[in-house]
């Protein structure tokens, strides 16, 4: 496969020496800057290149243009989303939203370890709140698939989790194409208890309900699950999904754990205190709960594979297993965008890789 020029590579130290949250808003000002001025996206498009037509998969209802989409919480405002569009996402899951704004939890709250290409996040949901979110997504671009995202407040007692979820459900599900539930962020404390099918029935079913008085039966909900599940309490959270009548699960959030880290940075990673585990570490384990979750999954309710993705070859793996889509974060930062193209061009290269 050729190489295209990418400036990235260039940038990438100069990106590094800045504290990650610096980096992620002077990256999301330019980048939003960068989108209104005439001829960026194009050129962006041009850089990137969009998705072979044989990428394209029907799924869920929905014609993805690739299978290879942006993960939650790198967009949480729905900012840039003609950017992503630009860069040849197939899709972009926004958020997680909450009901209300709220900050998150203090800085410093992200960490990253290049000589792994791994982060560590512990930012709470810092949210500005569906009303703010709603509003920018009512101008989203045409043509590119978006998935919201959504979450509860912190201050939201476990037990009355449905409200919230209903509230972000009511203000974001008619703006998007589909409705992802993350009850498996480690960062809100009790959120993934949730994922507990005596708790995670009602949510569902009420989530559900709603669904239907809102007249959007055909709208998919997937349910966002953490990886550090035991295999029963997955077999066991993977059947409520499936009885609940929900579209699919994206699998997997953040880790907690800290075997994934290099022995050379664990004791730094140990020092940093609370917070998910993202980037290359995370894929082995992510591959093991996608082939397990795959197993018990009906051929109609569909996996979304995250976790430690980081090329085509990853992307291909994670679809041959069965996955119908996959997410990337980590390896989009440590990459950088024209990363989105290369994963599709490296998928349409390969004589394996099925529709
Ligand atoms: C800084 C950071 C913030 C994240 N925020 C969210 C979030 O708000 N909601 C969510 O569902 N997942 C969130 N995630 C998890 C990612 O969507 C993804 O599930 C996880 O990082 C594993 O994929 P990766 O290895 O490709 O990064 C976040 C990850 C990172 C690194």
């Amino acid at each position: 496969m050729t190489r295209a020029f990418d400036p990235y590579a260039l940038l990438r130290p100069l990106i590094f020496r800045m504290n990650p949250e610096t980096a992620h808003t002077v990256a999301f000002r330019l980048g939003g800057v960068a989108q209104r001025v005439p001829g960026v996206l194009s050129l962006a498009r041009a850089m990137c290149g969009a998705p072979d037509p044989g990428l394209a998969r029907d799924v869920l209802g929905l014609k993805f243009p690739s299978p290879v989409g942006l993960a939650a919480g790198l967009d949480k405002g729905a900012e840039l989303l003609p950017l992503w569009k630009a860069l040849g996402f197939g899709f972009v899951e926004i958020g997680t939203v909450t009901p209300r704004p709220q900050a998150g939890n203090p800085k410093p709250r992200i960490f990253r370890f290049p000589e792994e290409n791994l982060i560590l996040n512990r930012m709470g949901f810092n949210s500005e709140g569906v009303d703010v979110v709603a509003r920018r997504l009512k101008n989203r671009p045409k043509g590119l698939i978006v998935g919201g995202n959504i979450g509860k407040n912190k201050e939201t007692a476990e037990e009355d989790a449905l409200a919230d979820y209903a509230a972000a459900f009511r203000a974001v599900a008619p703006l998007v194409d589909y409705v992802a539930l993350n009850i498996s962020s480690p960062n809100t404390p009790g959120l993934r208890r949730l994922q507990a099918p005596e708790a995670l029935k009602p949510l569902l079913e009420g989530i559900l309900a709603l669904r239907k008085e809102m007249g959007l039966e055909n709208q998919p909900i997937l349910v966002k699950l953490a990886p550090d599940l035991g295999p029963e309490e997955l077999d066991a959270t993977v059947d409520a999904v499936v009885e609940s009548g929900v579209s699919g699960l994206i699998a997997t959030n953040t880790t907690l754990d800290r075997n994934i880290v290099s022995e050379m940075n664990r004791g730094k990673v140990e020092a940093l205190g609370m917070g998910g585990l993202s980037g290359r570490g995370l894929k082995i384990k992510a591959r093991e709960i996608h082939r397990r979750v795959l197993k018990r999954l009906p051929r109609e309710i569909k996996l979304m594979a995250c976790g430690g993705i980081g090329s085509g070859e990853d992307a291909a793996v994670a679809l041959q297993d069965g996955a119908a889509l996959v997410q990337i974060y980590s390896s989009l930062i440590f990459e950088g965008p024209m990363l989105v193209g290369r994963m599709n061009r490296d998928l349409a290269e390969r004589t394996y890789y099925t529709n």
